[in-house]
């Protein structure tokens, strides 16, 4: 995607290839930031502290901190205890999130690969090239879901002759949460860059505001109309039919349709069912979790830090600066995610298709996890 005119990925490996260069998030929209990594102690930091973030991103950025683990196994003496290395790298990165089903999948498919290798030089080539495939099969994926959302977005343009179809979306599940075109952003792209009239409403998707600070921003880069809303104006918005649609993302979703995302997408599918709203949820298949089976017992979610609720971050005099906006001695409790039952999703934008939320109609999208 660009920034400033220029065009962006996430994530890329240096030519030298010891080097992973990423955008570090933490500082946007007020200031574009690149950081380099070459450890994977570095790797599972920048995936913990949230300089990457998002599902796809960091299932991609696991996949080069393996990389960068097998160049450390590599190096020690005789390469003495590579597997032990690498397998203590995986849990190591795997551990920094429990939410998001990307990074066990990424770091499990890097382990079957360097396996695989006979010698230590091999091994690293071999993960050299499962980070790449990795993160050259999330470009694509995130192009295909904005090619089948496309079709949805048209149908309901055809119906609203000249005026712009109004998407709603939660958190930042665009660009910046994956390598590049984003998974519930990418439809949209697809549907600005095509010439059809579009308005997104850009839910802020507190405490951390990914969506007024990062969503926001990539639509700006990219010239799409949107405005931000506080995320409590969903509701009032549908009912005054003022959304067409909604287009979130998810970081695990199981194969039966239950959907985890950012906290307060729950809300806004509940929201959307009473009003009859479509809510549509943009997904690669590498966020599908082919184990679990129901999502409100068995998905882990991730509690963070209750400074992220106590304190809000902003720019002020060329500068972030962080303030309380909670009394002092006011406990509180931060969840990152909730779930989004199967009823409530109208369908499923994946990379082979649109389906329902079910087993039945996910399985026959992906006939090679059948059971
Ligand atoms: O805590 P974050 O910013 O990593 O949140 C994850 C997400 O980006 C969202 O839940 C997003 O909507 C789905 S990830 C593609």
């Amino acid at each position: 995607m660009k920034v400033g005119g220029r065009h962006f990925q996430t994530i890329w490996i240096t030519p030298d290839e010891g080097v992973v260069q990423l955008i570090d998030q933490r500082f946007l929209p007020h200031r574009f930031m690149i950081e380099e990594v070459r450890s994977v102690e570095q790797m599972a930091a920048a995936i913990r502290e949230m300089h990457v973030r998002g599902a796809g991103l960091i299932g991609v950025s696991a996949g080069y901190g393996m990389y960068l683990a097998a160049i450390e196994a590599a190096a020690r003496p005789a390469a003495a205890g590579f597997d032990e290395h690498v397998e203590r790298a995986a849990e190591q990165l795997r551990e920094t999130r429990p939410t998001a089903v990307n990074l066990s999948w990424a770091t499990e498919r890097q382990l079957r690969s360097i396996a695989t290798g006979k010698t230590a030089e091999e091994k690293v080539a071999l993960a050299l090239r499962t980070a790449n495939s990795i993160a050259e099969e999330d470009v694509e994926h995130c192009r295909m879901i904005g090619q089948q959302g496309l079709a949805l977005i048209q149908e309901i343009a055809r119906r609203k002759t000249s005026k712009p179809v109004n998407v709603l979306t939660h958190c930042n599940a665009g660009w910046l949460a994956f390598v590049d075109y984003g998974s519930a952003t990418a439809p949209i792209y697809a549907a600005h860059d095509s010439g059809l009239p579009l308005h997104v409403w850009v839910a802020e998707t507190r405490p951390r505001n990914q969506g007024s600070k990062l969503t926001a921003w990539e639509l700006s880069q990219h010239g799409v109309p949107h405005r931000v809303i506080a995320d409590s104006a969903a509701g009032h918005l549908m009912q005054r039919g003022e959304v067409d649609l909604v287009i979130v993302g998810t970081d695990r979703t199981t194969y039966t349709g239950d959907v985890a995302n950012k906290i307060g997408t729950y809300l806004k599918a509940l929201a959307a069912k009473a009003n009859n709203v479509p809510f549509y949820v943009a997904l690669p298949s590498a966020s599908i979790d082919w184990e679990m089976r129901d999502g409100l017992k068995e998905i882990p979610i991730e509690e963070r830090g209750a400074e992220e609720i106590t304190h809000v971050d902003g720019w002020f005099d060329e500068q972030q600066v962080e303030v309380r906006i909670v009394p002092e001695g006011s406990p509180a409790a931060n969840y990152g995610f909730d779930v989004t039952p199967r009823h409530l999703v109208t369908g499923l934008i994946t990379e082979r298709g649109v389906c329902e939320a079910n087993e039945k109609s996910i399985r026959a999208l992906f006939p090679e996890h059948a059971t």
